[in-house]
């Protein structure tokens, strides 16, 4: 899809369709009023009528509105003016898609920028409205047979900026939203592939063509061998039941100063998830696939940042395996030493995450990192903690996390604070060894997190769960490209 950001006179503008906004009770928006007086009072005439009063939700496609260039005009409602929250303009993004989707108009422009929001500039709502659009144009059909039949006609968005004085910033807006909307995609399309072709060497693949499609991104694979000679025999107590060989990813990006210290993204790379020898209950196992979407999020966030081609360094680092029972498989009780030299005695083959991740974030100290940021489908009790709005973030360092909860915030790509306090370490206790990679029933989140910490004292660090947040169950099953969102504006939020 391609977007335009200009100021536009709307009855003066050639479209397929305006999107224009009406509040409570009948008011028509400044852009509105503009086309009433063009159109002789033919909008002022439809909102007597009563079949729109601008109520949150309602919609109303009008077409031969005499008077201006346009082919139709939508007007959408968004309810009492004071009552305008960003939850609300998001909404509303969300239901002009889903109309625009139904219609056969090939362009459109949108005016939604007349929506007044407290705190929200008219690039915010110029970056939302296209990351929206984007987000609802997605479709995953390579893989059905039939799928010409179905393509979402809309092509081309323009969007109206109000002041003229504004609109470097919201072309630049324009851009880091079509950049974080491609991160994005990507990221869906590696989640929703299934585990057959999606992968350790399938990743790694991506990740090759990703470098050589950016000239400031380098990428390194590791594979089973290498692992070895570092030592890493948590990672590879994990891959031991597969038959696809393990991969450690890691993409450089290289936008910054040579001797400026990179924030480090290390991604969960699960290709698929059955448990191993701790076996999983099969309902819904399938969705398991999506246990690489940590990684998933890395990469499209590399690829976001060198879309944008951002001055700062960040490396991505993806530990990447099956999870498979097998007669070389990991059993309850086996006890690894990883690559830090702390022994693990692993009493749940299915809490393999964490296994892969030590690994990964020991290894993360070799690029002398500005901060650490883990992202992880890690465990089933974030779900039960939070449900499927935040992501959970945990972390050493209380800025960090701040600035996490900060740019979740601004992109709405939500992550909500757990505690990660001294006391839970407890319940990693081990007879055998240096730990245990389970710590029983209670805050499963929490004790997952406590692990990791054990391997992550030297640099500032953070974990994000998105067991709820990175993909969606049921009719619309399919993977969100969460938190693709709240990476990019962390990154650019440090800029
Ligand atoms: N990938 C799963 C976590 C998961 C489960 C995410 C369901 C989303 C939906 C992870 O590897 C796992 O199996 N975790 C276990 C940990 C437990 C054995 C301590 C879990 O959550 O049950
Ligand atoms: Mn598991
Ligand atoms: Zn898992």
């Amino acid at each position: 899809m391609e977007f335009n950001v200009k100021t536009t006179t709307p009855e003066k503008q050639r479209s397929a369709c305006l999107i224009i906004t009406v509040s409570q009770k009948r008011k028509l928006s400044r852009s509105g009023e503009l086309l009433d007086s063009a159109s002789g009072g033919f909008l002022s005439k439809i909102l007597r009528s009563g079949d729109i009063d601008g109520r949150l939700g309602q919609s109303l496609m009008l077409h031969n509105v005499p008077g201006i260039q346009a082919d139709r005009v939508l007007l959408v409602g968004c309810g009492k003016a004071r009552e305008m929250n960003d939850r609300t303009f998001i909404k509303i993004l969300n239901s002009v898609s889903t109309e625009l989707n139904d219609t056969a108009a090939i362009d459109a422009c949108s005016y939604l920028t007349d929506i007044s929001l407290k705190e929200r500039d008219t690039s915010w709502k110029v970056l939302h409205n296209v990351l929206l659009m984007w987000h609802s144009h997605y479709q995953f059909d390579r893989l059905k047979s039939d799928r010409p039949n179905h393509k979402k006609s809309l092509r081309k968005l323009t969007l109206n900026v109000p002041d003229r004085r504004d609109l470097a910033k919201a072309r630049q807006a324009a851009e880091q939203g079509m950049a974080i909307g491609k991160g994005m995609d990507l990221a869906r399309d590696l989640g929703n592939l299934p585990a057959n072709i999606c992968t350790p060497a399938y990743l790694a693949k991506q990740a090759r063509q990703l470098a050589k499609a950016h000239k400031k991104l380098r990428v390194d694979v590791l594979d089973e061998a290498d692992m070895r000679e570092l030592k890493m025999g948590s990672l590879l107590s994990v891959s031991a039941g597969s038959r696809e060989p393990a991969k450690l990813i890691t993409l450089q990006y290289n936008g910054g100063k040579a001797k400026q210290k990179p924030i480090v993204l290390v991604g969960k790379g699960v290709t698929f998830d059955t448990g191993g020898i701790s076996l999983k209950p099969g309902a819904a196992m399938d969705e398991m696939k999506f246990d690489m979407c940590g990684a998933a999020s890395v990469i499209g966030t590399l690829n976001a940042v060198a879309t944008m081609q951002l001055p700062i360094n960040v490396v991505g680092i993806i530990p990447t395996t099956e999870n498979m029972p097998d007669g070389l498989a990991t059993k309850p009780g086996d006890i690894v030493t990883s690559m830090s030299g702390q022994t693990i005695e692993i009493l749940n083959t299915d809490a393999e995450g964490r296994l892969i991740l030590c690994d990964a974030l020991t290894y993360a100290e070799k690029y002398n990192p500005r901060c650490v940021i883990d992202i992880a489908t890690l465990t089933g009790a974030c779900i039960v903690a939070l449900g499927k709005i935040p992501s959970a973030v945990l972390g050493n360092h209380q800025p960090l996390i701040d600035d996490l909860i900060r740019s979740g915030n601004q992109i709405e790509d939500k992550v909500w604070e757990l505690p990660l306090w001294e006391e839970y370490q407890d319940q990693l206790k081990s007879n055998f060894a240096d730990m245990a990679n389970i710590g029983g029933r209670d805050a499963g989140t929490i004790t997952a997190a406590c692990f990791l910490s054990r391997f992550t004292k030297k640099y500032k660090w953070a974990h994000l769960d998105i067991a709820g947040t990175a993909w969606k169950s049921g009719e619309d099953k399919g993977s969100t490209g969460r938190p693709v969102p709240l990476l990019t504006q962390y990154i650019l939020n440090q800029l």
